[in-house]
């Protein structure tokens, strides 16, 4: 078996992914994403049986994660669930359409609209870029004159993709946010993320703590990770006084360096075997999903 790592920087997360593939002596070749040229009527990537996806850049995750599902090639996580996960816009879309607990989301196109739509909300609301991460650029608006400030700067001073507002209403959370992560059919570990400051990313100063996983929370998990298409995903939960637990957001290239020591689970190890599992069984049944059978009907 042949696995293939697509990346960016080697991080000690990708160090960690690959000490674990040598020690189930799994053989695997690194293709630099800065390096790589993809020649899409010749292919020339027959001899993986699997790409495990760690760009850190979401485009091109995104197009070579299409260009080698569209040669057939399997790859975690698949194209789909890249285009979801990497848009909030559509991870909410998704939640929504399958029942799962989200935070209210209003979507608007002109600044105009945005305010009407921030207004009608009620105060705090927290606008957000579709496409971003690592707490970048988000915006908690307490008022409506850094409502109408923020939504100025971004039609003036931003791309046209800031001009897709994305508006989410402030969950009183307690200091803290969750993150849990998934592997295929299982919800294999959870942080508690702490701050002060009420963005609680890690690689913004957020403290990492072993949060419990319940069947509860297990439950909720698997019911975000199947309603994106499933594989190996990181979820973001905000717990709500009143309505318990809220899902915010789901990440398809997740980080996870700083999470093996406090939950003591071995985060990378899970990670491979689940890839080793969609090399030899396909993405359906190493999510535990039975694979879909074409019937005669349905050619
Ligand atoms: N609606 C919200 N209410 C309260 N806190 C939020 C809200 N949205 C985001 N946060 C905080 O900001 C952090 C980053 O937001 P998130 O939507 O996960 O964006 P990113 O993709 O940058 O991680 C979350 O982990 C959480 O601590
Ligand atoms: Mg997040």
């Amino acid at each position: 078996m042949l696995v293939g790592i697509l990346h960016s920087l080697i991080r000690k997360d990708e160090k960690m992914l690959m000490e674990a593939l040598t020690q189930r002596g799994v053989a695997f070749e690194l293709i630099d994403d800065r390096k790589v040229v993809f020649d899409l009527q010749a292919n020339g990537f027959e001899r993986f049986d699997v790409i495990l996806e760690r760009c850190i850049n979401h485009s091109r995750a995104l197009y070579a994660l299409h260009i080698l599902n569209d040669w057939g090639i399997p790859t975690v996580n698949t194209a789909q669930v890249a285009e979801i996960c990497g848009n909030k816009l559509l991870t909410t879309s998704a939640l929504v359409r399958h029942g799962v607990p989200t935070p209210r989301v209003k979507v608007a196109f002109t600044p105009e609209s945005a305010l009407e739509a921030i207004e009608e909300m009620g105060y705090p609301v927290v606008l957000k870029p579709a496409i971003g991460s690592w707490g970048r650029l988000l915006s908690k608006i307490n008022d409506r004159e850094a409502a109408e400030a923020v939504l100025e700067h971004k039609k003036i001073l931003g791309t046209y993709h800031h001009s897709i507002f994305y508006i989410q209403e402030y969950i009183h959370k307690p200091g803290r946010d969750i993150r849990a992560f998934v592997v295929g059919d299982e919800t294999i570990a959870a942080i508690y993320r702490t701050s002060d400051h009420w963005i609680t990313n890690t690689a913004r100063g957020g403290r990492a703590s072993n949060c419990p996983v319940t069947p509860e929370l297990n439950d909720l998990c698997l019911r975000a990770a199947r309603a994106v298409g499933g594989g190996v995903l990181a979820i973001d939960i905000l717990e709500d006084p009143d309505r318990g637990y809220l899902v915010n957001e789901v990440n398809y290239t997740m980080e996870f360096k700083n999470s093996v020591e406090p939950t003591g689970v071995d985060i990378p190890g899970k990670i491979v075997d689940f890839v080793i599992r969609v090399a030899k069984e396909g993405w359906e049944r190493a999510n535990g999903w039975e694979p879909t059978t074409v019937t005669a009907e349905r050619v």
